[in-house]
């Protein structure tokens, strides 16, 4: 089979727009209000690249020409003329098919609260398939238009593939490889098939550095030797290292890790670009890498931890290896859903402050309602969106989309976080980690560092949780908790909602 391209102006066209929707979609998904519009751009964007790609390299079939030397040896073949090979026309577009009903049913079938882990396994493929397309442009490069035939005068013609094309098929394989192994361990541990403890090697950093090193001298090898052993070895080493750099890596870090993957695989797709001589790859690869590595940045940020000790790994090592820290005997205070309804009818101001468990009750609609209500009454009713409250990035700012909260009543934490020393009420539900004042006192907690809201400030807190001993994400107890100012409310969060909006009636 041989790939006859044509129309490259054309193409060139195409994948230019394709590019400028991939753009505007990057820029729609900053806010939740055009996040719709922004989805639509990226599927117009890719919509026109697969098309283009596909009408503008066509897979033709030659059929015709071989040249017999003495004794029947063959001095070249070529096509005498070339025609669309159907068969493998039909591969394509059935892969495409099932790729297409796989995505629809999975999108459908996806709870919300299962995303990062989705995000994850969809990012294992994107590597892996990074992976086999240089295996594939490897075992055949006359194919991928990436080699040059010499014909011997003693033996068979071979294919010399140009030096830097092997750099490409090197580097992109070994991306691709670590974005794999890696996104299937990533995928392992927020699926809980694997525990989220960080698994700490002894040497991990010399033994990863020195993989990563090896790594890089059989690329190497293989754009000076075209030999098969470096690439085939560059290429376990690359599926051992993605294993071995986040196995150290514990949850709390894993929203990070996944966006960090997200970059791998998007770096991977470019280099691929290259070697296929596809820009809509190039672009579209380096979109998705510098937005990646952009996301862990802002993430980083969020959680004040650097970027270098979030690779490094072993965050939460201690909490993990103990089970969470040991539950406090401290007296606290329970209320009912009557008292909240009274405390909060009466308030000025409340502010929401949504978190993880609010996705797991999918809370989000009856809380709407419960706003609403208060609203009635006269009270002036803020959401408060920690960046890394939930599961993934801006999940909280979903959820509330989706239940129609008005986007001028969500505020992020640094535009809000002033306000609760003036707030009557700070309403958390299902949120715990991002409300943990232990983040700003005690150096030795997982989560020191990082920014929290400050609900403690509030006049009152009221705090939805199922029980006491649940802990949240980074398994720390929460001194919230345990303050004079704070009346925990125990029961799932939709169904203490629910009554709450009952007793506002
Ligand atoms: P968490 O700290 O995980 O706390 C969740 C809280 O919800 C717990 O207190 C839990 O207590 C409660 N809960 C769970 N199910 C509930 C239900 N059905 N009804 C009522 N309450 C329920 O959540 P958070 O404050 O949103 O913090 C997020 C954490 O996840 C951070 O540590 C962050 O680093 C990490 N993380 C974030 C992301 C991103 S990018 N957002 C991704 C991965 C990890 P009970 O069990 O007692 O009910």
């Amino acid at each position: 089979m041989e790939h006859v391209t044509a129309g490259n102006s054309f193409a060139a066209l195409a994948y230019l727009v394709a590019g400028v929707c991939f753009i505007l979609a990057l820029r729609g998904l900053s806010s939740p209000a055009t996040s719709q519009r922004g989805n639509r751009f990226g599927m117009i964007g890719m919509a026109i690249a697969v098309v283009t790609t596909l009408v503008t390299h066509l897979p033709m079939q030659g059929v015709g020409l071989v040249l017999e030397g003495p004794q029947g040896s063959v001095v070249a073949t070529g096509p005498l003329f070339a025609r669309i090979d159907i068969v493998a026309m039909l591969e394509i577009l059935a892969a495409i098919g099932v790729g297409a009903v796989i995505g629809i049913v999975t999108a459908r079938r996806i709870a919300m609260t299962a995303m990062p882990q989705l995000v994850a396994a969809f990012h294992s493929l994107v590597g892996l398939a990074a992976v086999l397309v240089a295996v594939a442009a490897y075992l055949n490069p006359m194919a991928f238009g990436i080699a040059d035939m010499v014909v011997p005068m003693i033996g068979q013609p071979f294919a010399v593939i140009n030096p830097v094309s092997k750099v490409e098929m090197g580097l992109g394989a070994a991306i691709g490889a670590i974005t794999f192994s890696g996104s299937v361990i990533a995928f392992l541990k927020l699926n809980g098939n694997m525990s989220g403890k960080p698994i700490l090697l002894p040497a991990r950093h010399l033994i990863n550095l020195g993989t990563l090193a090896a790594i890089l001298i059989l690329v190497a090898q293989f754009a000076h030797t075209q030999d098969g052993w470096p690439f085939w070895v560059l290429l376990v080493l690359a599926f051992a290292i993605g294993f071995l750099l986040i196995i150290p890596i514990g949850g709390a870090d894993m929203p990070v890790v996944v966006s960090m993957l997200n970059s791998y695989s998007g770096w991977a797709a470019a280099a691929m670009g290259f070697t296929l001589e596809n820009s809509a790859m190039i672009i579209t690869g380096a979109l998705v890498g510098s937005s990646g590595a952009i996301l862990s940045y802002i993430m980083c940020r969020a959680m004040n931890r650097s970027f270098l000790s979030v690779i490094a790994g072993g965050f939460g090592a201690e909490a993990a290896a103990g089970g969470g820290e040991a539950k406090e005997q401290r007296p606290w205070k329970r209320g009912s859903a009557d008292d909240a309804a009274f405390l909060m009818q009466q308030a000025e101001q409340v502010i929401i402050v949504p978190g993880y468990g609010m996705a797991v009750a999918q809370a989000q609609h009856v809380l709407r309602e419960m706003g609403d209500k208060l609203k009635e009454h006269g009270v002036r009713v803020k959401y408060a969106i920690h960046p890394v409250a939930g599961r993934m990035p801006g999940h909280m700012n979903v959820l509330l989309a989706e239940a129609n909260v008005p986007y001028d009543e969500v505020f992020e934490l640094e535009d809000i976080n002033s306000e609760f020393a003036q707030t009557d009420v700070a309403f958390v539900i299902g949120a715990n980690d991002v409300t943990n004042p232990a983040a700003k006192t005690d150096k030795s907690s997982p989560i020191y560092g990082m920014p929290v809201l400050d609900v403690e400030k509030a006049k009152t807190v009221l705090f939805i949780k199922r029980s006491m001993g649940g802990v949240g994400y980074a398994g720390v107890d929460n001194d919230v908790f345990y303050r004079d100012n704070t009346m925990m409310l125990l029961a799932d969060a939709k169904k203490m909602v629910e009554e709450i909006v009952k007793a506002l009636d």
